[in-house]
């Protein structure tokens, strides 16, 4: 089949690639030059383990292809998935303009397909509000009178582990009206769903609905995984307090089939391009149809609770006074770990981020390090923090070292060496990556998130 995939970002490039890898022929499309340049010398402009390797066969095999123009792929494709960022308006709801743009530029470019041309089958890859797919449709529909359907078929890829995500998906979900959109979508899905299944009988599922239930799914999955997150820190935060150990309290709670055991991971909080944006939208529709959302209110809230927790730890640590100024003056800390969870580059809404802001604005001093997040902090804030070139470098001279983000080379990173490196053993794990009965017999002062102190 022939597909056009508009915005190369995360969603699109890891759809592009996947796409290809079922044997369709794929046009990728961004507004953004600099990236199509960057794409078209096969250099990928985000990192996603797995994903230049696919990018380069499929460009080489001449499958995919990238461009400024969709025109030109229009004329011939059997579906157009609009990838574009739909990111937070001020008052919390989400912002259209990007979709409503590409709706456009689709409703004029579509006279360029045969009057006779089967309809062209768009769908609504990013993340959008109920309601959606109606003003995509109404959209092209201004502009043109060739035949054309709207789908929605949201993406529920996580970065760091996309390509898998895609190429064995668990379920896919569609949104469409008639017999001829969703015999579309699933020809260009079904060597995925059978991929899957062949792998895990139960993935690889097929779930057609009506458009504005596919929409809401989306919101509804994100809203669930973020109050089990709230939810468990929430849980870890009073064990802390009781005297009891979050690893107990999942491992009892987790083997519940009811329950589960996924998403029960304690941490510095949630952050990332789509939970903080996709709550607030969520929240948004809620009061807007007069039925305000409370357990997700009260996740969000808990959230930004949970993004101070571990800057609380380190200011009572080395006990900060209330009303002091710059209180950590003086201090230099190692912070290990950038991007909003570990395999990916992205840094939006990143937990580190905040604790940046909060450290540097008491006075602290901070050398950071990150496998791939680097260049983007860098770019948004600059000289605020130290780059270390590796870990242990980070840590030379530090009072203390933070980990804010779950690399699994941290963990295997010898901690002797790093003690060595630091002013004194004194560590704040904000992933939970270590022992606290390890760390003790090692010497370490060792906070962690909602686990029991060592008792030897
Ligand atoms: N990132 C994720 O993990 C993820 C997962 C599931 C769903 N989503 C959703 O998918 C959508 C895209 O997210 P993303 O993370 O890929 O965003 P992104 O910002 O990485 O990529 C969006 C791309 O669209 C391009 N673009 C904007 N306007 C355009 C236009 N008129 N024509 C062509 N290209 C245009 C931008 O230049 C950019 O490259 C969002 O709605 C997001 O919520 C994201």
């Amino acid at each position: 089949m022939q597909v056009l995939i508009i915005g190369s970002g995360y969603v699109g490039l890891v759809a592009a690639a996947g796409f290809a890898d079922s044997g369709h022929h794929v046009i990728g499309v961004d507004v953004d030059a600099a990236k199509i340049e960057k794409l078209r010398k096969g250099i990928s402009p985000i990192y996603e383990p797995g994903l230049d390797e696919l990018l380069a066969k499929y460009q080489a095999s001449g499958s995919l292809s990238f461009t400024q123009d969709m025109s030109a792929g229009i004329v011939n494709a059997d579906a157009a998935f609009i990838c574009v960022g739909t990111p937070q308006s001020e008052d919390g709801s989400a912002d259209l303009q990007y979709v409503l743009a590409v709706a456009a530029e689709i409703g004029k470019a579509m006279a360029l397909r045969a009057k006779d041309a089967k309809p062209l089958i768009v769908v609504d890859k990013s993340t959008v509000p109920v309601g959606t797919a109606a003003r995509v449709h109404a959209t092209i529909a201004a502009q043109t009178d060739r035949a054309f359907e709207v789908v929605s078929n949201p993406e529920f890829l996580r970065e760091g582990c996309a390509i898998d995500d895609f190429l064995f998906p668990d379920r896919v979900v569609v949104g469409c009206r008639t017999a001829f959109a969703e015999s579309v979508m699933k020809g260009l899905y079904e060597k995925k769903l059978a991929a899957a299944k062949a792998r895990n009988p139960e993935t690889g599922k097929w779930f057609p609905m009506d458009p504005p239930s596919a929409e809401l799914t989306k919101y509804a999955a994100n809203a669930m995984l973020a109050l089990r997150i709230s939810f468990i820190n929430e849980i870890a935060n009073l064990c802390e307090t009781v005297g009891a150990d979050i690893d107990f309290v999942k491992a009892g709670i987790g083997s519940d089939h009811r329950i589960g055991k996924y998403f029960l991971n304690p941490g510095p909080g949630f952050g990332g391009s789509c939970f903080p944006k996709d709550l607030q939208a969520l929240l948004k529709a809620g009061r807007e149809n007069g039925h305000p959302l409370m357990t997700l209110a009260t996740t969000v809230e808990a959230n930004r609770h949970q993004k101070q927790v571990l800057a609380l730890k380190v200011r009572k640590f080395f006990g900060c006074k209330p009303g002091t100024p710059a209180p950590l003056a003086g201090k230099r800390f190692a912070l290990w770990g950038l991007a909003f969870k570990a395999h990916t580059d992205d840094i939006r809404e990143a937990m580190a981020l905040e604790l940046i802001d909060s450290l540097v604005s008491q006075g602290a001093e901070i050398m950071v390090h990150d496998f791939e997040a680097m260049p983007a902090v860098k770019a948004k804030i600059g000289d605020r923090v130290k780059y270390a070139a590796d870990p242990l470098s980070a840590c030379e001279g530090a009072d203390a070292l933070i980990i804010a983000t779950e690399w699994p080379q941290y963990q295997q990173t010898d901690l002797d060496v790093v003690a060595s490196k630091l002013k004194a053993k004194v560590m704040f794990d904000g992933r939970n990556l270590f022992r606290p009965e390890a760390m003790k017999q090692k010497g370490w002062t060792y906070h962690s998130i909602g686990r029991l102190p060592a008792q030897t």
